[in-house]
């Protein structure tokens, strides 16, 4: 049984996260999709509307969902996973993402990270970026699933109104 973790923030789920997401389906019998609960100051959604928009998009019966709090090798340990996911969009994701996968191992030897290149359309999206454009005014279409647009559309209107 290969199972993997795909952690990270998910505020909100974006494309990109779906194209990995969508190859690690290909690869693994279970793929776990691990949102932090962290202490973001202002996430623009809550942990709860999270997980539900991702439930919402997600196809694949042998991907999951689920919810994490302190270190990320702890989490795949306690899930007996063998494989973090994380994708790559631009070399300056490198950096950071040698630092985090070089700490994991330090920490955990036998668990391995695994880089994934998101499909080209999908390299330049980031959450943040997404919800500045989207908060500024800007088209997102194309660029979330239409579950996630509908809920940020909703969101702001409710912060407005
Ligand atoms: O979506 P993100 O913000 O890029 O995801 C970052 C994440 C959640 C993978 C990372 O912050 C993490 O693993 N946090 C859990 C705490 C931890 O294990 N820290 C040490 C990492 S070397």
């Amino acid at each position: 049984m290969r199972r993997a973790i795909y952690p990270g923030t998910f505020d909100p789920i974006t494309n990109g996260h779906l194209d990995i997401i969508e190859r690690s389906a290909r690869l693994f019998d279970e793929v776990i999709i691990a949102l932090l609960m962290n202490i973001e100051k202002s996430p623009m959604f809550s942990i709860q509307e999270r997980v539900e928009m991702i439930q919402e998009v997600n196809r694949w019966s042998h991907v999951k969902v689920d919810t994490f709090q302190g270190l990320l090798v702890h989490y795949a340990a306690s899930q007996k996973a063998q494989v973090i996911v994380r994708g790559i969009r631009a070399v300056s994701d490198y950096e950071y993402e040698l630092q985090m996968a070089l700490m994991n191992r330090r920490l955990e030897p036998q668990l391995e990270t695994m880089f994934m290149m998101s499909a080209e359309e999908y390299s330049h999206l980031s959450s943040s970026l997404i919800k500045e454009v989207f908060l500024l005014g800007g088209s997102i279409t194309g660029l979330v699933p239409d579950a996630v647009e509908q809920r940020m559309q909703s969101k702001v209107g409710k912060v407005k109104g």
